[in-house]
């Protein structure tokens, strides 16, 4: 089944388009990664489907979510099983940095009354933190970089959609947090948790570890997809070739041939 189905998406500034005609979908329980090189349209695309395009841009063609049009709704007028858990690169903005850490997973959650602790405690346990009491009390400028990370994909999987945006999640991150977050990330989306992922990311080596399908963007457009092992044997397109050799060259065996 697909979760979500983008067709034709373009967006627009005052007369430069900036994603032009954008196709990608993303079936229940499946990974998806969206390359690209810088400015290629990645964000853009990704906010398109938050539904949190800056108002100065307009968005043209269609983003289905479970079957539901959402391109002309933002964020906050959609119900919550249509606004996707989202993950950002700069994890500082996403939590506001007065409200302990436990506090702010405990907003919106619809737990039994007096469960809702408990279940904030569990949560964070999932997510590596063997201190989750203590991570509960803390505020977000007392954590690490990576600790933060890990709150704001806590909040993200706590949303009620089936769909997780993440935004180059790991790229602020040391390697052993890095891999931590991507090991997160495969367990709360796959198919037995019928939770999908869209990865958006220049790192190759990370999207190849993860993701099982591939779309790569060039100046907007779209000039590849596939399965991402295939597309990694034999790359087709030109930015393509040039993306996984550079990869290669930086990361080596860690993106597999
Ligand atoms: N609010 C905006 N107003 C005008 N142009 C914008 C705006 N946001 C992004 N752009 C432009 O749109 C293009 C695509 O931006 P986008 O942020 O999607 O790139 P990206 O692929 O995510 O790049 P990066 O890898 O650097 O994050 C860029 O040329 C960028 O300058
Ligand atoms: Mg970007």
């Amino acid at each position: 089944m697909t979760l979500l189905d983008v067709r034709g998406l373009r967006v627009e500034a005052a007369g430069t388009t900036l994603v032009d005609g954008v196709d990608l979908a993303v079936a229940a329980g499946r990974r998806t990664a969206v390359l690209g090189p810088s400015g290629s349209g990645k964000s853009l695309t990704a906010l398109a489907v938050l539904g949190l395009l800056p108002p100065a841009l307009r968005a043209r063609g269609s983003v289905r979510l479970d079957g539901v049009e959402v391109l002309a709704r933002p964020s906050a007028r959609r119900p919550a099983r249509l606004r996707p858990g989202a993950v950002r690169q700069d994890s500082s903005g996403a939590l506001h940095p007065l409200l302990p850490v436990g506090r702010q997973l405990a907003l919106g959650r619809r737990d039994p009354r007096g469960r809702t602790r408990a279940a904030v405690l569990q949560t964070l346990r999932t997510l590596g933190f063997t201190d989750p009491a203590a991570i509960a009390a803390a505020l977000p400028s007392e954590l690490s970089g990576g600790q933060r990370q890990r709150a704001c994909l806590a909040m993200a999987l706590a949303a009620p959609s089936a769909l997780l945006v993440a935004d180059e999640p790991t790229t602020a991150l040391d390697v052993v947090t890095q891999a931590g977050v991507v090991d997160l990330l495969r367990t709360h989306t796959s198919p037995a948790t019928g939770r999908s992922l869209l990865f958006v990311t220049h790192d190759i080596a990370v999207a190849a570890a993860l993701c099982d399908e591939v779309v790569v963007l060039d100046e907007g457009r779209v000039v590849e997809r596939g399965g991402f092992a295939a597309v990694l044997r034999a790359p087709r397109a030109e930015r393509t070739r040039a993306l996984v050799a550079a990869a290669r060259a930086v990361a080596g065996p860690r993106v597999p041939a």
